[in-house]
């Protein structure tokens, strides 16, 4: 009897702790209503798969959530009917306008927000408003992308989730499911062509892929990096010509004190390009052919006078560096320690690197001073190894003198236990 009282207290305890756990900030995944269970046995995918993928993995879900809360209805109601019922405030689907209206319901809503996520911004649908998918479905272009576009419905995950279709690695195939598709972006325009439907192929090819896919470097930009989350901020707007600066800031802070950041309006991306962007060589300066520079100057101005002054130095301390690299392996081979010359050699092509950064300054002057230091150190570097290599002949030789001088040692004690031994 005691242990029934027990039990029923026990019982009546954990549901009411069930109870205040499905409150408004319910860590509990929600139980199946009414509408899942009818929804999830429905024929026809379209009905079926709202159900399934909801109940799969859905971060609504997960919060305490149901159809209920975007859909409207009587989650507990197993009768179509009633389960949609006028007075249940049933809204079917939405599309266009009302997705936003439902997604921002809540992420618009701070104090709600607050409850679950503090730190979240809620300004999506703020931003949305201001990008061109926003401003073009407010005149009522329902090919644009929503919320549900690019975060789906059901089965939404945290956007740190691998499998988000936002997450890093998946915003590239998300975007391009409609700009890489022509049918789907026919009739869209930019400077009066087409509007390009090559984003994806190109950004395929660039050295962001590459460190992303290829190294993993999620520090590395895709379409969302550059583009804003919400913003899709288009060509011609300011935060998109300076986009490459907020990570590149060196780069950045050496362009701007140039000529050409005056009269450059796209920036950067006049010489880098935005999707396709390659990896750079020092073939791109110079006055050759397939030169960068010889796109735009040519003999006699002074941008060709730079191009050929910047290349030849960087040639010339490229050549030093390999010179010194051969002397240090050359003394190395024949056993002498160089350790500390080759951490030189090693400083001497960070100047270059350092040079290539210098270059955005499109100043001869500046980065022939770094080129110089790098020359300083080849220098000092050849000479260590010129100085080892003639300790190494001093030593050669001493060597051979005290061979010499042993061998003459040995011979004459040769002759004397010649003469010592006994005669038979
Ligand atoms: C007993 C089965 C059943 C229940 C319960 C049910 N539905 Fe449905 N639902 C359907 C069927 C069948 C359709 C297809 C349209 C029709 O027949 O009215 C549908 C259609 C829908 C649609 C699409 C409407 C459109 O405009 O295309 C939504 C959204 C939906 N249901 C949500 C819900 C929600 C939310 C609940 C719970 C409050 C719910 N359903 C409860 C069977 C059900
Ligand atoms: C986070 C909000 C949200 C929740 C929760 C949600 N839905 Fe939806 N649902 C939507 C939106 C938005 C659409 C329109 C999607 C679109 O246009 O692709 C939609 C579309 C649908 C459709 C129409 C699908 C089609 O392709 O025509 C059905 C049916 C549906 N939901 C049922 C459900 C059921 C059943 C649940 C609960 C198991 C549920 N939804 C939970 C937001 C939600
Ligand atoms: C064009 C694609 C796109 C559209 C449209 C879009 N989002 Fe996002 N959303 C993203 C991307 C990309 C992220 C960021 C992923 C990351 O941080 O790595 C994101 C992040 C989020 C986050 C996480 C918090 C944050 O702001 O970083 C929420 C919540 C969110 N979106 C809700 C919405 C809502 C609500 C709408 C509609 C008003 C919407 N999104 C429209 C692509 C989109
Ligand atoms: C009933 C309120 C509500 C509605 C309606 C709603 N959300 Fe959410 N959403 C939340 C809450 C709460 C979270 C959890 C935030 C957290 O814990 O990070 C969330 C999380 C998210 C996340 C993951 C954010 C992250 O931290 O990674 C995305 C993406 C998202 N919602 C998109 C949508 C979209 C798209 C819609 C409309 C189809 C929508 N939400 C409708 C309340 C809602
Ligand atoms: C559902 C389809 C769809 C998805 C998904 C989509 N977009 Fe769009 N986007 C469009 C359409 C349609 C336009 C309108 C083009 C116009 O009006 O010029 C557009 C416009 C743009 C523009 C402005 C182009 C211009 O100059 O007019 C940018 C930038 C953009 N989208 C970036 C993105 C990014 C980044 C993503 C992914 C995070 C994305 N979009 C996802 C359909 C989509
Ligand atoms: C490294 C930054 C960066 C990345 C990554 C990036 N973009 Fe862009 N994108 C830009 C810049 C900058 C422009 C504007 C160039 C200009 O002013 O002409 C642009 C222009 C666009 C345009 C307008 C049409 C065009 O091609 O010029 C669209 C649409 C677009 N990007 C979509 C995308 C999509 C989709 C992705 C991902 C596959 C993506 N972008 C990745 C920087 C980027
Ligand atoms: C979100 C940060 C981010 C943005 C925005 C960004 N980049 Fe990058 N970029 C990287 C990372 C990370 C790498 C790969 C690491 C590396 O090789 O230095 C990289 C690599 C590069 C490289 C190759 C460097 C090398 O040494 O081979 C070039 C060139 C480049 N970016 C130019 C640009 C241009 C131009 C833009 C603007 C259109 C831009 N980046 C926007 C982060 C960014
Ligand atoms: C006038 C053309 C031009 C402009 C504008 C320009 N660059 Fe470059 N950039 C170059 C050239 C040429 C190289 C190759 C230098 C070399 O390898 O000798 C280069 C190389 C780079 C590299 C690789 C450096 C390395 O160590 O290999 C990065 C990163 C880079 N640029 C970023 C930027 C960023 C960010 C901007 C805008 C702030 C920018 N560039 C503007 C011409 C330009
Ligand atoms: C997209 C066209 C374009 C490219 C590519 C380009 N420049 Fe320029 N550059 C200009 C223009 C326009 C000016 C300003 C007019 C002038 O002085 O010729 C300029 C000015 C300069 C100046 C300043 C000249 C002065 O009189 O002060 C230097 C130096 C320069 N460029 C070097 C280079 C180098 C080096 C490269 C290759 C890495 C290069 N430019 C690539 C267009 C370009």
């Amino acid at each position: 009897m005691r242990s029934l009282i027990l039990r029923m207290f026990l019982a009546t305890a954990s549901g009411a702790w069930l109870l205040l756990c499905a409150g408004p900030a319910g860590a509990q995944p929600a139980q199946a209503t009414g509408c899942e269970t009818c929804h999830r046995n429905e024929a026809s995918e379209s009905l079926s798969a709202p159900a399934r993928d909801f109940a799969l993995a859905d971060v609504h879900r997960d919060r305490g959530f149901t159809c209920v809360n975007c859909h409207g209805g009587d989650p507990n109601a197993t009768d179509k009917a009633a389960a949609k019922a006028p007075a249940t405030g049933f809204r079917g689907k939405p599309s266009g306008q009302a997705v936003i209206a439902v997604c921002s319901n809540c992420h618009s809503d701070a104090a709600l927000m607050r409850k679950y996520a503090p730190r979240q911004r809620v300004d999506q649908a703020a931003e949305y408003a201001t990008s061109v998918h926003g401003q073009q479905l407010a005149k009522g272009d329902t090919k644009v992308a929503t919320c549900v576009s690019c975060h789906g419905a059901h089965g939404v995950r945290l956007v740190s989730d691998a499998q988000s279709p936002v997450y890093p690695l998946n915003v590239a195939t998300t975007c391009t499911k409609c700009h890489g598709d022509a049918e789907h972006m026919k009739g869209y325009t930019l400077n009066g062509g087409p509007l390009p439907t090559d984003q994806g192929e190109k950004y395929a090819k660039s050295v962001h892929h590459a460190a992303m896919v290829e190294r993993s470097d999620l520090s590395a930009p895709t379409c969302n990096d550059c583009h804003g989350n919400h913003g899709a901020a288009p060509p011609g707007v300011d935060a998109i010509a300076n986009v490459c600066g907020t990570c590149h800031t060196v780069f950045a802070t050496k362009f701007a004190l140039s000529t050409h950041a005056a009269i450059f309006e796209r920036g950067c991306v006049e010489c880098h390009n935005n999707h396709d962007i390659l990896e750079p060589t020092d073939a791109m300066v110079g006055t050759d052919e397939k030169a960068l520079c010889s796109t735009c100057h040519s003999e006699g101005d002074n941008g060709h006078k730079a191009a050929m002054a910047m290349r030849a130095g960087i040639e010339k301390l490229k050549a030093a560096i390999s010179h010194s690299e051969e002397q240090v392996a050359a003394v190395e081979n024949a056993g002498i320690e160089m350790g500390d010359e080759a951490l030189t050699v090693r400083e001497a092509a960070n100047h270059l690197t350092v040079a290539r950064t210098e270059l955005h300054a499109f100043d001869p002057a500046a980065v022939q001073a770094v080129l110089d230091e790098g020359l300083g150190l080849t220098t000092k570097v050849d000479e260590a190894a010129a100085a080892a290599q003639s300790e190494l002949s001093f030593r050669r030789t001493g060597l051979a003198i005290s061979l010499a001088a042993i061998l003459l040692v040995v011979v004459a004690l040769q002759l004397k236990i010649r003469t010592l031994k006994p005669h038979a």
